[in-house]
């Protein structure tokens, strides 16, 4: 038997005998690896375009090479296409059906390549694909966020720290504060993708070919900015990977957070907030119960994006240059990367949506912890007296307002005045909660007015 008939017919001529079962099935990448067909397919046929005009391949060559792929793709996309373990991965997979649709010209194909410039050429076309998904659904998401806020530009509720009532900000501003997030997770995403465009293909095995080829024409037929500048390089690092499952990271940490925020703001001792139904599950045992399953699992699905980022730093770090077996490790934890992230984002620009706030609720809770307690250090500090010395007359004020159950504000103007001479009728105007939020009026405060200025600035972006 001619060696290339063979099961494994790329490389059994120089075998005696035929992989045992169990390392078949730990090599083969085929049941995970075959997602990247259509990007296979595609570098493929600017590999070979590149040939046929180089004349390292015939025209007869490359349209029968497309004949073949394209009767391919229709195979694979309606489910026809036979997937086999024996063919290792979604290259060879493709390569032989080829070569059985068309015979020689498919046998051509792989000339002037090596599967280790295809598999790199492959996932960064892939990843680029993911990561421009990506960024439009950060931007759903970041307009959904964009018009919650503006609804809620002049809500107020308590701002915490170390969750104990600090001041008094307004729920727009508070979520204006994701969208910074978000936009900066956007920039990640953005700079990634200048770094992952760029194309292998050329450098073959490790040390690029003997043949006349043109990896800058095959760069522009594939949408690449530009080559990859060392061969050995090209195919033996995977930085454009684990860069992208650190901004992956991030972004994940950020929605993990707010998802913290979400449930605790569901909760009934806040109820600030409440998620529509379809994206909260009940109890089997618990009637009454309805539950933030969605903000839980993005909580806890960031931790499994912290995983791929370390495992694919692990997977590069002892690796001697160039390709090493190691490196087929790196699509799992890539590809469930883009996964969470993706539909972690989807669902959220649509959680974002459903939405539905208690304005009265997040107000009361106003009513405990004596948030403007800076605003009436400021207001002395204001008549003169020194910050440090003001802070301290507020903290017995507040004492003694606690002691009788009220708010500062609730405090007759005599009673305040026992604490310094230099508070007036018009301390009451600084003590409410809309005089605290009015009076943060700068870029960056929590004003309302600031708020919807923040809007504006972030929708014209
Ligand atoms: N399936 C392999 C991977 O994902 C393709 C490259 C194989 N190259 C090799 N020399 N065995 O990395």
């Amino acid at each position: 038997m001619n060696p290339s008939d063979s099961p494994q017919y790329t490389w059994a001529g120089r075998f005696s005998e035929p992989m045992s079962e169990v390392v078949k099935r730990y090599t083969a990448s085929v049941a995970f690896d075959r997602r990247l067909w259509r990007h296979d397919i595609r570098a493929s046929l600017a590999h070979a375009t590149m040939l046929a005009r180089q004349e390292i391949i015939s025209a007869a060559d490359l349209a029968d090479i497309e004949r073949g792929m394209a009767q391919i793709a229709e195979e694979i996309e309606t489910g026809t296409f036979v997937w086999s373990l024996d063919l290792e991965d979604v290259h060879l997979n493709i390569e032989k059906r080829l070569t059985t649709l068309v015979g020689d010209a498919g046998k051509r194909l792989h000339t002037g390549r090596s599967r280790n410039d295809q598999v790199a050429t492959d996932i960064r076309l892939y990843l680029r694909d993911a990561i421009d998904d990506i960024l439009s659904l950060l931007k759903q998401f970041q307009s959904r966020l964009l018009d919650l806020a503006e609804a809620e530009a002049a809500t107020p509720l308590p701002g915490f720290t170390h969750l104990q009532v600090a001041q008094p900000v307004t729920f727009g501003h508070h979520l204006l504060a994701y969208f910074e997030m978000t936009r900066r997770d956007a920039e990640r995403f953005v700079d990634c993708r200048r770094r992952t465009n760029r194309l292998p293909l050329g450098a073959a095995a490790l040390a690029g070919t003997s043949y006349p080829i043109d990896r800058h024409l095959v760069a522009e037929l594939l949408g690449f900015d530009g080559v990859c500048e060392n061969s050995l390089d090209a195919v033996a690092d995977r930085d454009f990977a684990i860069e992208f499952c650190g901004a992956s990271a991030l972004v994940m940490m950020h929605l993990s957070r707010l998802s913290e925020e979400l449930v605790l703001w569901m909760n009934p001792r806040f109820g600030f907030i409440t998620i529509a139904d379809r994206f909260c599950t009940g109890s089997s045992i618990m009637p009454q119960k309805r539950n933030p399953d969605v903000p839980e699992l993005a909580r806890g699905k960031t931790g499994r994006v912290y995983g791929h980022l370390m495992a694919l730093l692990t997977l590069m770090k002892g690796q001697p240059l160039a390709y090493n077996k190691d490196n087929q490790e790196d699509k799992e934890p890539l590809f469930d990367a883009v996964d969470t992230v993706t539909d972690t984002l989807r669902i959220f620009a649509e959680m974002i949506a459903g939405i539905s706030t208690r304005p009265e609720n997040m107000r009361d809770a106003l009513r405990q912890g004596y948030a403007t307690a800076t605003d009436l250090a400021d207001y002395l500090a204001h008549r003169g007296l020194p910050f440090r010395d003001a802070h301290a007359v507020v903290g017995l004020a507040v004492r003694h307002a606690e002691a009788l159950g009220v708010d500062l504000s609730e405090l007759a103007l005599a009673d305040l005045r026992q604490f310094s001479a230099l508070i007036d009728e018009d301390v009451f105007k600084a003590l409410t909660v809309d005089g605290s939020l009015a009076a943060r009026n700068h870029i960056g405060g929590t004003a309302p007015e600031q708020v919807l200025a923040a809007i504006a600035r972030a929708r014209r972006k």
